[in-house]
């Protein structure tokens, strides 16, 4: 089964065309082409991603990554077809709010032939929404054209299922999966494709924002993610050297570590480092080396909290696969924590790392495992929703 996914939810535009076979117990994916378009360089003036950028940038992006996408799999038109007035009607209601994108469309897909699909999954939520209904009307639109059904799916089910990529790893239900992205933090009891229950999640920010905002508070810029653990990984270097023996000690919270119940909460560990480098800064003492020790304690605090409440939930469930998707898995010391759980024979599974950030991939997988619960459908009302729930 051939399928297109599209991804659209925050800054990343992507587009990805997989060939998925097997069933829900052994789905089997191979990946033929990808294209991705990354803003984060738009959006770093702003310290955050910006909506209203992104749905521009969206608009501005998808046909050039159609474009590559399709250009050595569908063969040009030798007459561009010609529209009816009804269909063309249609697609300008379809892009009434993104009309640089009914324009490209209007220009590129009458010359091509239609690929060889079955359907299109594009990501209907979580996400931001003016972001989200980019690729949503972008889906209805393909849809119309080529006469191709369409299923949304739920970002959040595509991280989880990121970790299937091409290897088709064997998965023995119950699951316990972790999902640290951006926007979310959660943990979730599987108990099959498709059967999902949030143990817990956090009450305030995500795991990827507090990286974000103390990387912001140590004026890294964004995204944080990768600042932190670079300068983490500069004072594991300095500390095995022990290059900086007069560095006094930095501690910080491990918050809601002992909570009997799977929430987390991110905001007091966030201002906990702000108070410190308002005080180290006030006392000039806010060195090169000093933030970088607080970017180890802060990625160990985070480190330790996910860790800690992901295997106690494994224990209680009795579940022996951990299951972690989501752009904050991208981080080294995160994903050398959580390995050790193999010496407790739990079989632990997470993304390739060009998988773990946000991408249409694993929206097209998502859509897959869907695909046995709900039928891809043509002209499909599809709205977005920004908090899309499991
Ligand atoms: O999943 P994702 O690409 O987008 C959302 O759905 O939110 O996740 C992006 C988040 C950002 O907050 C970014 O700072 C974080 O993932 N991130 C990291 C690392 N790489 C990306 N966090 C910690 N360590 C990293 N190496
Ligand atoms: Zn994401």
């Amino acid at each position: 089964m051939k399928i297109l996914g599209i991804e659209t939810s925050c800054d990343e535009t992507a587009l990805s065309l997989i060939e998925a076979s097997g069933d829900l117990r052994q789905p089997k994916f191979k990946v033929v082409d990808t294209a991705l378009y990354s803003q984060i360089e738009a959006h770093r003036p702003f310290g955050g991603v910006f909506p209203s950028l992104a749905k521009r940038e969206h608009s501005q992006n998808l046909i050039p990554l159609l474009t590559s996408l399709l250009e050595d799999k569908t063969k040009a038109k030798k007459t561009p077809q010609v529209l009816e007035e009804e269909t063309t009607q249609t697609l300008t209601e379809i892009f009434s709010r993104e009309p640089e994108l009914l324009e490209h469309f209007l220009k590129y897909i009458p010359t091509r032939e239609k690929p060889d699909l079955d359907f299109i999954a594009v990501t209907s939520g979580p996400g931001l929404e003016p972001a989200l209904w980019v690729g949503i009307n972008f889906a209805r639109a393909l849809s119309l054209i080529w006469q191709i059904p369409v299923l949304p799916v739920n970002h959040m089910e595509g991280h989880m299922v990121s970790v299937l990529s091409e290897k088709s790893p064997q998965i023995h239900f119950p699951a316990i999966s972790l999902l640290i992205s951006g926007g979310h933090t959660e943990i979730i009891l599987i108990k099959n494709w498709g059967n999902y229950t949030i143990l817990g999640s956090t009450k305030d920010d995500a795991v990827g924002e507090a990286f974000d905002k103390v990387a912001r508070i140590l004026e890294m810029p964004y995204p944080g993610g990768p600042e932190i653990s670079r300068l983490a990984n500069l004072a594991r270097k300095n500390e095995f050297f022990s290059n900086s023996p007069e560095v006094p000690e930095i501690k910080l919270p491990r918050p809601m570590i002992s909570s009997k119940d799977y929430h987390f909460s991110f905001s007091g560990l966030k201002t906990a480092v702000l108070y410190l480098v308002k005080k180290l800064t006030a006392e000039n003492e806010l060195t090169e080396e000093i933030k970088q020790r607080i970017a180890l304690e802060f990625e160990e605090a985070v480190t330790e909290v996910l860790f800690t409440k992901t295997s106690r939930a494994l224990k209680e469930f009795g579940a022996r696969t951990c299951i972690i998707g989501g752009g904050v898995i991208a981080n080294k010391h995160i994903r050398e924590t959580f390995a050790k759980l193999k010496q407790e024979e739990i079989n632990v599974l997470v993304p390739e790392v060009d998988l773990t950030t946000d991408n249409a991939t694993m929206i097209a997988m998502a859509g897959f495992l869907k695909s046995f619960r709900v039928k891809p459908e043509m002209e499909l009302e599809i709205l977005a929703n920004g908090n899309l729930k499991f």
